[in-house]
């Protein structure tokens, strides 16, 4: 049986397990007509989230997506170095430059036009790459030509922080508080943070707000193979075997945020009382084990194997304070786990039916 645990703090009870409410909601009320804004890694996950929620909701904003999209180059750990895919952008009307944001012509092209504001998503989002010449590269260094352009053109900047800044530090997970990573990936979100402080020191008329999202899952994640949410995969793997292979024993918490929440705090971030750096999450830990319940409830049964855990680090507990959120930002997390992954699942059926997920893992899409 799903175990129904609804954080009464939030406003998980206001959607029901059938209701697509989300969808439809317009997250602020400003038309943003005739605005321009720009995605950086808009061919990615959140990104393409990101574009389509502007498409639908803000039919008179100018959206342009700034992605390197895939190619064949790999890092030593086999996964593709740059995971946006176009398929994630089929219903994409706006404008798309190719681009890679450590490649100052490529980025010379958003030069000539002035962003009201940029969504800078674009970066390597695989937290196991080693390489850390190249993870600060792409994730350091270019958010700071990114932070210059804003200077330059007074734009807005809404970018993707982490909550890999926080390593193992016991929850809850505080701004300000045991920011202490355990691999590069997280340094870098961290030194992006940290930029941000002396950007909004030296030049106080900039707006910038930084999320640090926490395990982020939902529609259109595919494309991210191996690297996408472990929601993702326990299903396809409920799906295919009727069984699941988990860490030992399958009690360690994340806190797992629906995309559309997160979708939410970036377009409330916009109207932003206080630049800064907040957290973006449920606000609540839930365990592996709680994910194969809410699966369970819609799958029916499957066998759950437990195996030993071969990596060194792993974060046993993870849990975003959201108070500041909440209270400058406006954020109220409004998706619990169950109705999530609820959601969810058809699309994850859908990739099932059509073995699409044999065809990324195979490197065929
Ligand atoms: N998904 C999560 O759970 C999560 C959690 C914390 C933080 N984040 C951050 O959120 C952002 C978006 O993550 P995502 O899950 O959508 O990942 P993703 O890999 O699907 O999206 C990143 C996009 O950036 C593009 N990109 C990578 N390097 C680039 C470069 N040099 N130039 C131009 N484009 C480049 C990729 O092609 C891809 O489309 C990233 O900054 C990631 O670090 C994600």
């Amino acid at each position: 049986m799903c175990r129904r645990i609804f954080a009464k703090s939030h406003n998980f009870d206001k959607i029901t397990s059938n209701s697509l409410e989300g969808d439809n909601l317009q997250y602020i009320d400003d038309s943003l007509k005739g605005k321009r804004i720009l995605i950086t890694g808009g061919a990615g996950f959140i990104g393409s989230n990101l574009a389509l929620y502007f498409q639908k909701h803000h039919k008179d904003a100018e959206v342009v997506v700034f992605d390197s999209f895939r190619n064949e180059t790999r890092w030593d750990n086999g996964n593709l170095k740059s995971l946006g895919h176009f398929k994630n952008l089929l219903d994409f009307r706006g404008e798309v430059i190719v681009g890679d944001i450590t490649n100052k012509e490529d980025l010379s092209r958003l030069e000539e036009r002035k962003f009201d504001y940029i969504f800078h998503q674009a970066a390597i989002s695989d937290t196991t790459v080693q390489n850390q010449e190249a993870v600060l590269r792409a994730n350091v260094n270019a958010y700071k030509d990114l932070l210059d352009l804003c200077v330059r053109q007074h734009s807005s900047m809404i970018y993707a922080s982490s909550a890999g800044v926080y390593g193992n530090t016991p929850a809850p997970n505080s701004i300000n508080s045991g920011e202490i990573p355990e691999n590069v990936y997280g340094f870098s979100k961290l030194m992006m943070d940290h930029l941000t402080f002396k950007y909004l020191k030296n030049f106080p008329f900039l707006n910038i707000v930084g999320l640090r999202y926490f395990n982020v899952y939902g529609e259109n994640e595919l494309y991210k193979g191996k690297t996408a949410s472990m929601i993702l995969q326990l299903a396809l793997q409920a799906l295919k075997f009727k069984k699941v292979r988990l860490f030992k024993m399958g009690e360690q918490k994340r806190d797992f945020v629906y995309i559309q929440d997160v979708i939410a705090a970036n377009v409330k971030a916009m109207k932003a009382k206080k630049s800064g750096v907040y957290n973006v999450g449920s606000g609540k830990a839930r365990s592996y084990n709680d994910i194969l319940d809410c699966l369970k409830v819609d799958l029916g049964e499957f066998e759950v194997e437990y195996i030993e855990n071969p990596y060194k680090f792993f974060q046993a507990h993870t849990e975003a304070n959201i108070i500041l959120t909440e209270k400058f930002l406006d954020y109220q997390p409004r998706f619990s786990l169950e109705v999530g992954i609820k959601n969810y699942l058809s699309q994850i059926k859908a990739i099932h039916n059509d073995n699409l997920w044999d065809e990324v893992i195979g490197n065929n899409a």
